[in-house]
């Protein structure tokens, strides 16, 4: 089997780790691919967003399977071009793909199918969404409808920061046409958890579950990022809570893109705030999370690769998933400016000692190879990922892992699965 998977960051390198290992495989490629990822497939020089140039490389090479990692190319119709050339693609078409490229579709979404959401309206004048705060008053959460590269959120806490947002979205235009539609909603408040789930159309198979850590300062402090750690299967996702999930979120939304004739298929990553009558939906992504990838693939025991096979077919129903009896954890490693500005092409040292510590896996996120060796090439740099035990000892291994890096320009933060490990262990909540 030939297999090619799009994408250049750290989720990417895991999916070809985890890939690479399937006995199904005969040649693995990755676009672009980074030195992480060529060290278990071969890299090919075509950009995330070139469709043409994936769909011309896919026919060439006879691509059997293709595993898009990010949701730019799947927004944009990567796998809609993959299928009008009779190449499989694991991952929604464009109108599916809505369910992340537009904050109002997934509202709209989750009211047809009863799925519970913080309440919402949209605008597309200021001033009537400058009314609307008014009227409700805070905290209040603004969103740019469209992509905005993660950045497209302020959770404000006053009136006075809801309005500032929509100036910056609707009238500076910092997000471009993203902003030209806003979602306003009612602020959730408790646990924030990524759950997941392979889809096939009809069928979701439960995937795992873990907690991102988005804010780039300790104790939650800062501006949002991309996501700077995870940890496997959060104590406050219990087994009820992955059930209520699954029921009342990720099935229904399948149930009712179905209905509307544009059934979903590709990894569904529900982000949920746990309350205390169950998850509420903060947003769909169409796609896996990046660090969740990296800390659930090194728990899963099944090879990877049948299982989206089974589910570009339709055969989710016959996949049973075994995972092993441990926890993750990912730090990410990033840039000194980062979410912000910052510098490149600084040199990593001690890749190699620190990626041989025990339950260990260095994912590469935004590097680039050099002679000299391998430099800092982006925002997030590593995803150090652990397993052990427990959570105490797999982020104690993914420090250890760390500490043994010598890279000036880098930081992370030190306290991630901090909350967890306070947390009181509740249920098992492994992905079954
Ligand atoms: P997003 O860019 O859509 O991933 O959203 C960024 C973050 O904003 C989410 O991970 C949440 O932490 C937060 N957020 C989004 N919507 C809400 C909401 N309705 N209530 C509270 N927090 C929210
Ligand atoms: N870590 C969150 C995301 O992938 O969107």
């Amino acid at each position: 089997m030939r297999v090619l998977i799009i994408g250049s960051g750290g989720r990417e390198h895991a999916l070809a780790v985890a890939i690479a290992r399937s006995p199904l495989l005969t040649k693995l490629y990755v676009a672009p691919g980074n030195p992480g990822t060529a060290e278990v497939a071969e890299n090919v020089a075509i950009r995330t967003m070139d469709i043409p140039g994936l769909v011309a490389f896919a026919v060439a090479e006879k691509i059997d399977l293709v595993i898009p990692g990010p949701e730019a190319p799947l927004v944009a119709g990567v796998a809609d071009a993959l299928a009008a050339a009779g190449i499989a693609c694991f991952g929604p078409s464009k109108a599916a793909a809505e369910l992340e490229g537009s904050k109002k579709f997934t509202k709209e979404i989750a009211d047809g199918a009863g799925i519970p959401t913080a309440a919402w309206a949209s605008f597309t004048h200021a001033e009537e969404a400058h009314e609307y705060i008014e009227a409700v008053g805070a905290p209040i959460v603004i969103k740019a409808d469209g992509l905005a590269a993660g950045k497209g959120v302020v959770v404000a806490a006053t009136v006075e920061e809801a309005h500032a947002a929509i100036t910056e979205i609707m009238e500076d235009k910092v997000h471009g046409a993203a902003g030209a539609l806003v979602v306003i909603e009612e602020c959730l408040v408790g646990e924030e958890i990524s759950v997941f789930a392979v889809c096939d159309g009809e069928d979701a198979l439960y995937f795992g579950t873990a907690a991102d850590h988005k804010r780039v300062g300790e104790n939650d402090t800062g501006p949002n990022t991309g996501g700077m750690g995870a940890i496997f299967a959060p104590p406050w996702a219990t087994d009820e809570v992955v059930e209520q999930s699954m029921e009342r979120v990720i099935r229904p939304a399948l149930r009712e893109m179905a209905r509307r004739g544009t059934p979903f298929r590709g990894f569904l990553f529900a982000g949920l705030m746990v309350e205390e009558d169950g998850p509420k939906l903060i947003e769909f992504n169409v796609r896996f999370g990046d660090p969740e990838c990296e800390t659930i693939l090194p728990v899963l025991a099944s090879d990877l690769l049948p299982v989206l096979l089974a589910a570009t077919n339709g055969t989710l129903n016959t996949v049973k998933l075994e995972w092993l009896a441990q926890k993750s954890a990912t730090v990410v490693m990033c840039a000194k400016g980062y979410p912000g500005p910052y510098a490149t092409g600084s040199e990593i040292y001690g890749l190699e000692e620190a990626g041989q510590v025990e339950g260990v896996k260095i994912f590469h996120a935004g590097t680039m190879a050099e002679q000299a060796g391998i430099l800092a090439n982006g925002g997030r740099v590593l995803a150090v990922n652990a397993v052990g035990e427990d959570l105490r000892e797999a982020l104690a291994r993914a420090y250890a892992a760390i500490d043994m890096l010598d890279w000036e320009d880098g930081f992370c933060r030190r306290d991630i699965g901090k909350r967890a490990l306070w947390a009181e262990p509740v249920g098992g909540n492994r992905p079954g």
